[in-house]
């Protein structure tokens, strides 16, 4: 904060006041078969308190108004919820922020003067729809493996008679955090989705109602994200380090626990069956 003497009067200046002249290296590519490139744009007179996306809207109303292409990007709640947003910017998944997305990044941590890269997602089951655009269908299919739950859990009056342990809904809670940015693949080095599927499996994993379908799902899960062309974990961490909800790498464990103890069931039951 600063404080100026202007005509006997005292005028507070705070970081709201501060701008930034940026240059950004921001990947663009016209459709998913075109090759892409990175250009170069300058980003000036951008206030210390937008967002990252909010600098883009910027960067894209001087592009329209010269007639140009805007750059595409993906979003939606713009309050760290909805998982849309996802770039990566100077090579970090979400910026240089812990647990913090790109529509939560504020433009304070940046330096005037600074060149910022800006990417797509880069991992072969991410496709690049258009500039910073990604295709994450492949989580949905994920999900959508893992099915539904057969246990009734009756109206709204009902919810407290299943009894859950608070330490179950405490972690289940902090799997459910997960908001299927992709951050965690796009940022380990196989591209691996380990973190996110099994964020996905351990929340209905650690929840009474999620007992009966448990090792179907599981299975299901683990095999779409095969097909998928995700790669393997090999415990480097860089998923949990990036996730910006936090979920940790123990999770995948979990996991592998569950995907371990489902598969001898089915291989026990296949065997009795064939007796
Ligand atoms: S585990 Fe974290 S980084 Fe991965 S999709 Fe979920 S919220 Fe995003
Ligand atoms: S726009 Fe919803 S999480 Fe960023």
């Amino acid at each position: 904060m600063a404080m100026l003497a202007s005509r006997g009067t005292t005028i507070t200046t705070t970081h709201a006041d501060r701008t930034l002249n940026l240059t950004l290296q921001v990947w663009r590519q016209k459709n998913a078969t075109s090759p892409g490139k990175m250009v170069t744009y300058e980003a000036t007179g951008i206030s210390v308190d937008m967002s990252f996306l909010e600098m883009l809207d910027v960067v894209n109303e001087e592009l329209i108004a010269r007639g140009e292409e805007p750059i595409a990007f993906d979003h939606d709640c713009r309050e760290g919820i909805c998982g849309m947003c996802g770039m990566m910017i100077n090579g970090v998944a979400h910026g240089p922020e812990r647990a913090t997305t790109a529509c939560e990044l504020y433009m304070r941590h940046f330096h005037d003067g600074e060149t910022i890269t800006i990417e797509p997602w880069r991992a072969r089951a991410f496709p690049v729809i258009k500039d910073l655009v990604v295709d994450r269908g492949a989580f949905d299919r994920i999900i959508q493996a893992g099915g539904y739950i057969t246990a009734p859990t009756g109206g709204a009056q009902d919810a407290n008679a299943i009894l859950v342990p608070k330490a179950d809904a405490d972690v289940a809670f902090d799997y459910a955090a997960c908001i299927g940015c992709g951050a965690c693949v796009a940022m380990c080095p196989n591209a691996s989705a380990m973190l996110f599927t099994a964020a996905k499996i351990s929340h209905l994993g650690h929840l009474p109602q999620g007992q009966p379908e448990r090792d179907d799902r599981v299975l299901r899960m683990v095999e779409q994200m095969d097909v998928e062309g995700f790669g393997a974990c090999t415990n480097i961490g860089e998923c949990a380090a990036v996730c910006p909800k936090e979920i940790p790498m123990d999770v995948i464990s979990f996991m592998n626990r569950d995907l371990l103890g489902a598969t001898r069931r089915k291989d026990h039951e296949a065997k009795t069956s064939n007796e």
